[in-house]
């Protein structure tokens, strides 16, 4: 068994509210559970999302298929696409966080990536944010299961 990883960003095509993020997340960890699927699902509470999908091979790539062919985002963008030794994420069948400024701002020192819509060099800016933002909760998902483990 291959285990895969896919990342991408998108953007939502309205916003969502607490009520259809609840029901985004409720389908997603039910199907992901089923699929031995886990994550990462991050939004900026306007327009962003960020997602990283891992698991069997077999099982990520038509889940990302049907995730990026969703009519409730579009600009899905993969970032990266790899085979992977471990999860990053193995205790979140779904794990969801909202980038808040605050959040980005620990994240990220300062970044005005997802508040300007006049970025030249939209797609480096946008992959090293995901990135960093991706690194961030890895060491946090990893801390979590250190701290459990004890
Ligand atoms: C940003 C975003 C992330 C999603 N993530 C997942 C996911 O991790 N797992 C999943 O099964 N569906 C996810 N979906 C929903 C799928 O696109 C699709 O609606 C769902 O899998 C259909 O499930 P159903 O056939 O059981 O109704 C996501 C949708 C969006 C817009």
């Amino acid at each position: 068994m291959i285990l895969f990883e896919i990342l991408y960003v998108s953007r939502c095509r309205h916003r969502f509210d607490d009520a259809s993020l609840t029901e985004l997340l409720r389908i997603a960890r039910r199907n992901n559970h089923a699929h031995d699927i886990t994550g990462l699902l991050l939004y900026d509470g306007r327009g962003t999302f960020i997602q990283v999908l891992e698991g069997p091979q077999q099982a990520v790539e038509p889940l990302y298929e049907r995730i990026s062919g969703d009519n409730r985002h579009d600009h899905v963008h993969v970032l990266s696409r790899q085979s992977i030794k471990r999860r990053s994420f193995p205790e979140w069948q779904m794990g969801f966080y909202l980038m808040t400024s605050e959040l980005i701002r620990k994240v990220d020192g300062f970044s005005d990536f997802l508040f300007s819509d006049t970025n030249q060099n939209i797609d480096n800016q946008e992959q090293a944010f995901a990135l960093r933002m991706l690194d961030y909760f890895r060491l946090k998902a990893r801390r979590e299961q250190e701290d459990s483990s004890c």
